[in-house]
């Protein structure tokens, strides 16, 4: 259907031409006459609108009722400019095939069924214009992510899922065990199960790929993680996930300054305008019709994003009338409302970047600034979202970073073989982690997170 109607005069120039048209249909109109038939592929947000006359092979198909909402069928006719306002073109039918019929229970029925109830649909959901949309653009994104990095030099590494080591030093991890079952052959009915270590060691989902980006920037410079993590954060919030995935470049010699152009220069990349084209001329199966579900995103590319101390964020955030739930003090963590109230009201709508944190509230591998109570940290914050990305400049100096990991009360030993990147050939390098489901719902306007993702993970829901 894209492939007909995503073009400049949507499908007029494909009139006269014979198409066959495989997809779910969407709606049913019976006339005495005439029945209309509303069928969507997936391909973009437009149905085909499909004409058939008694006179089409199948048409008793459609007669008797096996033909309903969600079923599947294939439909084979001639593209006709239309009569009606919704379309430029549809198509007379020549033939149908019911391919797959759908029960009457079908749930999607519903025009407007609410977010909350299609999440427990999440099998269905993409049947619908705003799931399908999703999952286009979530696509898009994806495809222009690894455009940016490989035309700009970057090496895609992949990160390991199963990990020793704790990057943010959070203990936010899932634990790997191994499920290890008994049985006696003198008592069949008793099973005995045990959880063991990963192996005999302990392992956890990562929760960022970066300490691992670090050692191939160390040896090829530039590189980017883009795979799956993992918080066992328990946040019931509309911007956490507890699978979500992350998009971690690693720049060597490389500062903090740099870090932030490459932030800056990636979001503005994804979200240019001429993003649109590109995805139309490389036939991603999408088009411009998904983009109504994009928000305008014009002022991210052009605008230039402003850049702020943590130290001036503060002192901004306490000269505001503004009442907000958490107490604003230097040393605190900003929460979500100061965030948003900084990108949002302060600086109307433009992304904003905080940078130089004090150490305390930041992760051990971050590069100690010389006031001694900072760190060359950097968050990029933007509308609705708050924090999109984070990033630092990574302490290159071997004694710096033992030292911090012994202040922190870390395991030094787990670290043995990121010390050694310090230890032979240590560069000045940093780089970022961009939430790739808030860049989703950033782009879109979704209002929850959980709505980003195919299948979402959060306390208490991994049904599907
Ligand atoms: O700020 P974070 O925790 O930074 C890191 O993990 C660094 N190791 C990244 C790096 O420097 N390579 O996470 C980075 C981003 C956040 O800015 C946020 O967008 C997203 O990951 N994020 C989450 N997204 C969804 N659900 C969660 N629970 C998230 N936690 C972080
Ligand atoms: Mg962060």
């Amino acid at each position: 259907i894209a492939d007909v109607k995503g073009g400049p005069n949507e499908g007029l120039d494909r009139v006269g031409q014979t198409v066959v048209v495989m997809g779910w249909v969407r709606t049913l109109r019976l006339q005495s006459s005439v029945t209309f038939m509303e069928v969507n592929d997936g391909s973009c947000l437009s149905n085909m609108q499909c004409v058939l006359n008694p006179e089409a092979e199948g048409y008793d198909q459609v007669d008797s009722g096996s033909i309903v909402t969600g079923a599947s069928v294939c439909v084979q006719g001639t593209i006709v400019e239309s009569q009606g306002s919704k379309q430029k073109v549809e198509l007379k039918v020549n033939k149908i095939v019911l391919v797959g019929q759908s029960d009457p229970s079908y749930p999607m029925q519903k025009k407007r069924a609410t977010r909350e109830f299609l999440r427990t649909k999440a099998h269905l959901r993409p049947r619908t214009n705003t799931f399908s949309a999703v999952a286009r653009v979530r696509n898009a994104l994806a495809y222009a992510t690894h455009k940016f990095f490989q035309e700009n030099g970057f090496v895609w590494v992949s990160s390991p899922i199963i990990t020793a080591s704790d990057c943010e030093g959070a203990g936010e991890q899932f634990c790997v065990t191994t499920l290890v079952c008994s049985s006696f052959s003198n008592m069949p009915s008793l099973t005995i199960i045990l959880f063991q270590d990963f192996f005999g060691k302990p392992a956890f989902l990562t929760v960022s790929g970066q300490l691992n980006a670090e050692t191939y920037a160390t040896a090829l410079s530039d590189v980017y993680t883009f795979g799956p993590t993992f918080r066992a954060e328990n946040s019931n919030t509309s911007r956490h996930l507890a699978e979500f995935w992350m998009i971690e470049p690693e720049l060597a010699f490389a500062d903090l300054n740099d870090d932030m152009a490459c932030a800056t220069a990636y979001l503005q990349y994804v979200v240019c305008p001429l993003f649109q084209i590109f995805i139309g001329g490389m036939k991603i199966p999408s088009c411009k019709y998904d983009f109504k579900f994009m928000l305008d995103l014009q002022d991210v590319a052009e605008k230039e994003f402003v850049q702020l101390t943590y130290t001036d964020a503060v002192e901004l955030l306490l000269k505001t009338n503004k009442k907000f739930e958490f107490p604003v003090a230097w040393g605190c963590d900003l929460q979500s409302e100061h965030e948003r109230y900084i990108t949002e009201e302060a600086f109307g709508g433009c992304p904003v970047i905080i940078r130089d944190y004090p150490k305390e509230i930041k992760a051990f591998y971050m590069r100690q600034n010389d006031d001694g109570k900072t760190v060359a940290a950097m968050d990029l914050l933007v509308p609705r979202i708050g924090e999109l990305v984070g990033g630092s400049q990574r302490e290159e100096r071997l004694g710096y970073l033992e030292y911090r990991l012994e202040e922190l009360k870390l395991n030094k030993e787990s670290y043995w073989w990121y010390l050694d990147l310090r230890r032979y050939g240590s560069v000045p390098h940093a780089g970022f982690g961009v939430g790739f489901e808030r860049l989703v719902q950033f782009a879109t306007g979704l209002e929850n997170i959980r709505d980003t993702i195919p299948f979402p993970r959060s306390p208490g829901s991994a049904e599907f």
